[in-house]
């Protein structure tokens, strides 16, 4: 059955509020736009993504070693990468209200007047467009280093974590002995001082990344940016992200300044089919630029040759935040009697609830207790006694907790508890001495 998107986001957004998963940044003060702070439950999905995707990409393979970098970096970095010289964006400015728009995001606007021409988006112009001329804005964030602002103190926050994989590169090779192909991944923030941010966590300032550099022979790109557009592919169907995807070859003169080929991958949001994640081959572009810049040796050297290049890399890109997004998106669903998140198993924030039957009966909240208490080793699980059955169900589902254990009067005499699956709605009765057992199977 398809989906409603109508109001969807509105939806996911007023959910992740009420429930715990994402809060306005700084709101008791009035907010801070486009600020957004994750709460209990959204920590918990957050951190279950990256785990997820640390023990897909890193832990579970010989070729993959993680790095985990400081977020400012030497300035010079920036310089060798060319973010300071190229990482723009177009800003044009409306001459009435002086609000400055990103050249895309204003087209997208879609704000025309009658006689067909444009009309400033905000809401309090809409004045007939009289723009600047457009001009590039440099996104990197500045701030300084230490007690004197002078601009020898100015530093950056960094705007994507793959630097430090290049930096790192030799110390990398050195510690490890990693022979090509192979992979240095990150997870971590990113700030970009973005001239239009919005649509939710869609476009923030500050936002996390999971990125791979995989170092290759340049002669082998072709057959490597296949291989990991392939495991992307499978990345999203282990999210349970199979629809609403589109495949984007980036033309030249669109691409990054440091790509020679770019797939991004589309997802198409309730606001219009936009990036999710990006694949490019960056080259040699840089490892020759660092070497270059900091007079010291980035090169590989082949171990059965003796063979001396610099590697080319294939960086497969995510954004933690567009996933976090996407997965909420797709596992939204309203049906007769109930919202229920059907989030795949692996990322649900709970993986289990308790309840005892009746609040009020010490024997049945003692048994539920203990139950809670055991699982907790092994599993996050929530705990609920408020209300009646129904609604601990209708609570569980909204935040997506794939089981909910029932103990009840039967289960003081036969030592079993009902099993109730979020999905199906089908309860079952599991004996309590084989409870883990049961989540166990269902989980991993
Ligand atoms: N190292 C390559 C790189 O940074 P990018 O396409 O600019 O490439 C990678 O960013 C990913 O980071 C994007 O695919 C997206 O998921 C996420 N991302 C980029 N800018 C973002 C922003 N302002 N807010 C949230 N996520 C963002």
């Amino acid at each position: 059955m398809k989906k409603s998107t109508e109001g969807l986001l509105e939806k996911v957004v007023s959910l992740a509020k009420r429930r715990g998963f994402i809060f306005p940044g700084s709101e008791i003060y009035g907010g801070l736009a486009n600020s957004w702070d994750y709460g209990p439950l959204g920590t918990e999905l957050k951190n279950n993504i990256k785990q997820l995707w640390w023990k897909r990409f890193v832990q579970s393979r010989d070729d993959m070693v993680g790095i985990d970098a400081a977020l400012i970096m030497n300035p010079k970095v920036w310089e060798a990468s060319g973010h300071l010289k190229n990482f723009s964006d177009p800003l044009v400015e409306c001459r009435k209200c002086h609000s400055r728009w990103r050249v895309d995001a204003l087209h997208e606007s879609q704000n025309f007047q009658k006689d067909g021409s444009m009309s400033c988006p905000r809401t309090d112009c809409r004045e007939p467009l009289d723009l600047s001329k457009t001009r590039q804005f440099n996104l990197m964030f500045k701030t300084n280093l230490g007690p004197v602002e002078s601009p020898e103190s100015v530093v950056y926050f960094r705007p994507e974590t793959a630097q430090a994989m290049f930096v790192q590169f030799k110390n990398i090779l050195d510690t490890t002995r990693k022979q090509l192909p192979f992979g240095i991944a990150q997870v971590g923030k990113a700030f970009r001082n973005e001239i239009t941010p919005g649509n939710f966590i869609y476009r923030t300032r500050e936002f996390e990344q999971m990125e791979i550099e995989y170092f290759i022979r340049g002669e082998e790109w072709e057959k490597h940016f296949e291989y990991w557009l392939g495991e992307m592919k499978q990345w999203l169907k282990e999210i349970g992200v199979s629809k609403n995807l589109a495949f984007v070859e980036i033309p030249e003169g669109e691409r990054a300044h440091y790509s020679k080929r770019t797939v991004d991958i589309e997802y198409k949001y309730p606001f219009g089919q936009k990036e999710l994640y990006g694949l490019a081959y960056r080259g040699d572009f840089d490892l020759q630029n660092h070497m270059k810049s900091s007079g010291q040796s980035l090169e590989y050297t082949d171990p059965h040759t003796g063979e001396k290049f610099v590697p080319h890399v294939i960086e497969p890109t995510w954004g933690v935040d567009r996933s976090i997004l996407v997965i909420l998106l797709e596992s939204y669903h309203e049906e007769e009697s109930r919202v229920v998140l059907k989030l795949p198993h692996k990322l649900a924030p709970f993986k289990a609830a308790v309840f005892p039957l009746l609040a009020n009966k010490p024997e049945l909240v003692g048994l539920a207790r203990k139950i809670y208490d055991d699982l907790r080793q092994k599993f996050y699980v929530a705990w609920d006694d408020r209300g009646n059955i129904g609604k601990r169900y209708y609570s569980q589902d909204e935040i997506g907790t794939p089981y909910c254990i029932t103990v009840d009067f039967d289960s003081l005499e036969k030592n079993d508890v009902t099993v109730r699956d979020r999905d199906t709605m089908k309860q079952e009765r599991v004996s309590i001495t084989k409870l883990e057992e049961y989540l166990a199977k269902k989980f991993y």
